[in-house]
């Protein structure tokens, strides 16, 4: 499973970057909204730091299908190669990733809350589809069973379409996902830095250089004379 990273602040991208194997980052109007500056430095910061070969995810703004299609190609100029518009899967997002989908444009369905606009989006011709975990359990369902029940659409059709899950509050949530053998999750900075945040694991690692230190008065191999 493909891990990417909900945020848009370049000292959180940067230190995500350094620890974990990510594949790239995901955004979306709110979330570059966190960032006080123009969106589209932003967005080009994060493309020059991760660099041209990992996936950025930037999110089209207008509702209606000509000016999605005009900011997606916007998005693609500003970010250049392994850029997915993310398109909401509503009516004039459908018909935006038709045409962009047309132009060889790759798209992310988003907004996904049910089945049905996953595989109307796939069906569209969109790369992704990300269902939101959280907010659907917000509304009374179960958002990781509704994420596996898309896993299994794409799974039994011919779209070239994979899983973008998002909008986690826990690791959790991602684990079982990626059990199910959904392509892509993307989570916030807390949710990712939580697959380890582990008394447990943090108490073990200790124990080692405890063990160490008695034994040779060092904390280190490369201490040793
Ligand atoms: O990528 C979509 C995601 O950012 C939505 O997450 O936490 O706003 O529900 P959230």
């Amino acid at each position: 499973m493909k891990l990417f990273i909900d945020d848009a602040h370049l000292d959180e991208i940067k230190r995500l970057y350094e620890y974990y194997p990510v594949d790239g980052v995901t955004t979306n109007p709110s979330i570059l909204s966190k960032v006080d500056q123009d969106p589209r430095k932003t967005l080009k910061e994060i493309r020059e730091f991760i660099g041209e070969d990992d996936i950025i995810f930037a999110q089209a703004v207008a509702l209606d299908a000509d000016g999605i299609v005009a900011d997606a190609h916007m998005i693609v100029d500003l970010l250049g190669k392994n850029t997915v518009v993310k398109v909401p899967s509503v009516p004039e997002g459908f018909k935006a990733i038709k045409q962009l989908t047309k132009e060889g444009i790759p798209t992310c369905g988003t907004v996904v809350y049910t089945p049905m606009q996953a595989y109307l989006a796939a069906k569209a011709g969109a790369s992704y589809v990300a269902p939101y975990v959280n907010r659907i359990d917000n509304m009374g369902y179960d958002g990781v069973e509704v994420v596996k029940e898309i896993q299994d659409i794409l799974d039994n059709s011919d779209f070239d379409c994979e899983v973008l899950a998002a909008s986690f509050k826990n690791s959790q949530q991602v684990m079982e996902l990626a059990q199910y053998g959904v392509g892509s999750a993307t989570a916030a900075p807390s949710v990712i830095d939580g697959f380890v945040k582990n008394m447990a694991i943090d108490g073990a690692v200790q124990d080692f250089v405890n063990d160490f230190e008695k034994l040779t008065g060092k904390k280190a191999m490369t201490d040793l004379d």
